[in-house]
């Protein structure tokens, strides 16, 4: 069996009387492209802030390679290999895509300004971004943007990657893109968590999967057997989740 690089173990998030998670127990693999999905509030959000320690968890604790990085800050658990893409694009508009990746190598990495831009570089053409490194990012179209964005997490060094609806505003052409290029991150050893409403893209790209409902963890499984869970079906309804 593949190692498990993450672990949650009855992971809880209170806020106040509202259980946003609930004693949620998922493993993601070493290698695996892992989907976290649930209706909306469901508390996918909530749990990835959990693990990547934006917030710090009620109870339960987060294994990540066999080590208890439970309540760890974010730059922290960065450090020990974990980074994420935002849904909501956070660039540096001012400054080059080259630049905005070299913050990830300087930051994430410790790696000298030369270090950084080198890799910069190399991250940059591995992601294929189809423009001058030295365009504003002000200038960048959305998937430009994805595309840096990815390349500066990559930056650190990581070796988990969370997705937060990379799949948000592109067309249907991009999308075909951003999945060969997320089987490209997992292909160069990063192991992949994405959270994402788009069930083309999730059953498309996943090869194991997490479905949340209501804080609670309905099921985790191949996307085969969760797409045919009457538990999975019946929390989707009216929610598209065979459409769309
Ligand atoms: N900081 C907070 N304070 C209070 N309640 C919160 C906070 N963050 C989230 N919640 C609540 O926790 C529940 C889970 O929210 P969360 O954002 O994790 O869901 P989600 O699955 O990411 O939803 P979506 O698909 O809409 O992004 C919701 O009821 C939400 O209102
Ligand atoms: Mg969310």
């Amino acid at each position: 069996m593949a190692e498990k690089i993450l672990w949650t173990k009855s992971l809880s998030k209170h806020f106040g009387g509202l259980k946003a998670v609930d004693k949620v127990n998922i493993y993601v693999e070493k290698g695996d492209i892992f989907g976290l999905i649930g209706p909306n509030g469901a508390g996918k959000t909530t749990l990835q802030n959990c693990i990547a320690g934006t917030y710090p968890p009620t109870s339960g604790q987060v294994i990540y390679r066999g080590k208890d990085i439970t309540g760890f800050k974010p730059h922290r658990v960065c450090r020990h290999g974990i980074n994420r893409t935002y849904q909501i694009v956070r660039s540096f508009p001012r400054l080059s895509a080259l630049q905005n990746v070299m913050v990830g190598g300087v930051f994430g990495a410790r790696l000298s300004e030369k270090e950084a831009r080198a890799k910069a570089l190399k991250l940059l053409e591995f992601v294929e971004f189809p423009s001058d490194p030295e365009a504003k990012a002000n200038s960048l179209n959305t998937m430009q943007l994805k595309r840096v964005e990815m390349a500066k997490a990559l930056a650190s060094g990581c070796k988990l990657l969370f997705l937060d609806e990379v799949a948000a505003g592109l067309t249907p052409g991009e999308l075909v893109d951003i999945i060969a290029l997320i089987r490209r991150i997992r292909d160069s050893g990063v192991t992949i968590l994405i959270v994402e409403h788009l069930m083309k893209l999730i059953m498309e790209v996943c090869n194991r999967i997490a479905v949340l409902c209501f804080g609670e963890l309905l099921i985790m499984d191949t996307p085969e057997v969760v797409t045919r869970d009457e538990r999975v079906l019946k929390a989707y309804l009216g929610d598209g989740f065979q459409s769309t």
